[in-house]
């Protein structure tokens, strides 16, 4: 998969030389290009924002670096377009679905505003020749979209084949195949500081671990998100579970 961000603190991406997606970078599975947006301005201070127009406060993203740069890495009438990832506040919500979604596109591009967003013509204008989503991380205000794009990314590395060692891994964990949060996980020794390992996990009898895992994750679900309770449909089981 290829992944162009396009920032003006592209210093804020080097997270994604580390870790998992730094690996699945030096290994091929990912190829990632991190822009500097003032690469295509050509004023002497290296302009990026004006004041909104309408007035109002603070500055917005000028379009016409964005226009440059898009054209410079997606030529218009190149073989291919990316898939153009817009983080915002204002956009849909990031989910794990979602995340399976990007992680099948061969192609996907970031751009990543600052002060009070971008002129919304650059959306308008991508969206001409290649498919534009301005996603949200969750409903709070962060100063830019870089660390939203290391959340998404990371999201989605770790979904491509090879990336994860063992992908059983990916299929019992929150958010993923049953709808539920993942059940509370213990490891060695059986007892530590007065709290131990529930017996049930050393019985070796693996029903009744699955069965008690199972119990455990409606609990929390219930517990903590009763809103992913409703949209799993086992709402009644759910709640007689949780309170059995
Ligand atoms: N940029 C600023 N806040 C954001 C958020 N919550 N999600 C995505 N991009 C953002």
């Amino acid at each position: 998969m290829r992944l162009d961000v396009f920032s003006i603190f592209p210093e804020y991406l080097a997270a994604l030389d580390l870790s998992l997606v730094g690996k699945a970078a030096k290994s091929g599975l990912l190829d990632v290009r991190v822009h500097d947006l003032r690469d295509w301005t050509h004023d002497r201070h290296r302009t990026v924002d004006d004041t909104p127009s309408g007035g109002g406060a603070g500055m917005v993203m000028k379009p016409e670096p964005w226009g440059e740069a898009l054209d410079a890495v997606a030529p218009v009438d190149g073989p291919a377009q990316p898939r153009l990832i817009v983080p915002t506040p204002a956009g849909r919500p990031f989910s794990q679905e979602l995340a399976y979604e990007l992680a099948a596109e061969p192609w996907l591009a970031f751009a990543c505003g600052r002060y009070e967003g971008i002129d919304a013509r650059v959306a308008e204008y991508a969206g001409e020749r290649m498919r534009v989503d301005e996603v949200s991380i969750g409903d709070y205000v962060l100063n830019g979209g870089e660390v939203a794009v290391l959340v998404m990314v990371e999201a989605v590395a770790r979904l491509l084949p090879g990336v994860i060692g063992n992908p059983e891994s990916l299929a019992e964990e929150s958010h993923s195949g049953d709808g539920l949060l993942e059940y509370p996980v213990y490891t060695k020794p059986t007892s530590w500081r007065g709290h131990d390992v529930p017996d049930v996990l050393l019985s070796g009898n693996h029903a009744l671990i699955a069965q008690w895992r199972h119990d455990q994750a409606v609990r929390r679900t219930a517990e903590r998100r009763p809103d992913l309770l409703a949209a799993w449909g086992g709402v009644v089981a759910g709640k007689d579970d949780a309170a059995a």
